[in-house]
């Protein structure tokens, strides 16, 4: 019930405008965002990557309703990955189709879509999936995307009940995908609301992602997630089949489960954090917050702490 008030809080940027005017929310955000500026995030993607992990960027931002937003978003995707190829960074973009003018039009957002694809070059740019309303138009994207662009890749949600299907069309092409669990709210027709069944559907579309006709036809799968026991079975599986660790990777969000990057590099196993940045921070932490009630006690308290502070 937490979860879903939460995540029905988290569309109410409204909320998020409030919240940003007290300098407290924002030491308590800075857990899970690098900051409001591209140079907050590059200075975290240059201490990732010099611990020797990799890593993934996002510009935060969501349901733009105009032109002139969406054109803003791709510019500084654009500028970032100059940036990032100027410093030397191998970081790869992650985007939300939405922030790039979705709701606006698909065409719209398929243009500056391809800005940063033709900017990126050989960096992978991947295309974030976003609430259910959008995965038909995303899937669409990805594939028109794909007949033209070899550096596209795509995002699948565990917790969708359509995810198997989709993921067993993606397969035969050879598909570039990470593999999350979900993070919006979902109505149970479209979505499994137990988590237990998330877990279990999670290791079912892994286990087809390490498949040996996925292998064949050239998927390199990115498991996106904290979760120890799954990561373990996924690690496990691939020694088991003799997977080289050049054929997929581990990814984690910025300040969620640190402790877990040495160990996991310690297995000889590629792990990427992507670090999120940006004004726009509202949705994307009510939705951290969301998947973990102690992350909201976490914030409570030390809100309750600075506004006892303050009083004094
Ligand atoms: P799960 O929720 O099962 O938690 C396992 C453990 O991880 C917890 O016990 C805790 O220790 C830790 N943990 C998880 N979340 C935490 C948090 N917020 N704070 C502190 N600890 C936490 N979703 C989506 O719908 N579309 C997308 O495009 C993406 N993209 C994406 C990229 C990357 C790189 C990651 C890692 C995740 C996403 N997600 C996403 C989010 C994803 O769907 C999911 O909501 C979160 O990863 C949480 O699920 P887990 O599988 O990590 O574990």
């Amino acid at each position: 019930m937490l979860r879903d008030a939460l995540l029905r809080l988290s569309t109410r940027p409204a909320i998020g405008r409030g919240l940003a005017r007290f300098p407290l929310t924002r030491s308590v955000v800075r857990r899970f965002v690098a900051g409001e500026s591209a140079a907050d995030a590059l200075a975290a993607l240059e201490a990732l990557e010099g611990a020797g992990l990799l890593t993934a960027v996002t510009y935060l931002g969501e349901n733009v309703t105009s032109r002139e937003q969406a054109a803003a978003a791709a510019d500084v995707y654009c500028e970032l990955v100059d940036e990032m190829r100027r410093r030397g960074l191998r970081t790869t973009p992650s985007l939300k189709l939405t922030h790039l003018g979705l709701d606006l039009g698909e065409d719209l957002a398929v243009e500056h879509v391809q800005r940063v694809l033709a900017r990126a070059r050989d960096t992978l740019v991947w295309l974030d999936m976003e609430a259910s309303p959008y995965v038909d138009r995303t899937l669409a994207m990805y594939r028109r995307l794909r007949r033209r662009w070899s550096n596209v890749a795509c995002v699948l949600q565990a917790y969708l009940y359509r995810t198997e299907a989709d993921l067993r069309e993606l397969v035969a092409g050879g598909l570039r995908v990470r593999l999350c669990k979900g993070a919006y709210r979902e109505p149970p027709q479209r979505a499994y609301p137990r988590k237990a069944d998330v877990d279990r559907q999670y290791a079912r579309l892994a286990g087809m992602l390490l498949s040996r006709e996925a292998q064949a036809a050239g998927a390199y799968p990115a498991f996106a997630t904290h979760d120890e026991r799954l990561i373990r079975v996924i690690a496990d599986q691939a020694r088991d089949i003799g997977l080289p660790a050049e054929r997929f990777e581990f990814q984690m969000l910025h300040g969620v489960r640190p402790d877990l990057h040495r160990a996991l590099r310690g297995r000889g196993v590629r792990l990427r954090v992507l670090v999120p940045f940006g004004e726009d921070w509202y949705g994307y932490f009510v939705r951290r917050l969301a998947e973990r009630p102690a992350n909201l006690l976490f914030f409570l308290t030390q809100a309750t702490r600075g506004r006892a502070a303050a009083d004094r």
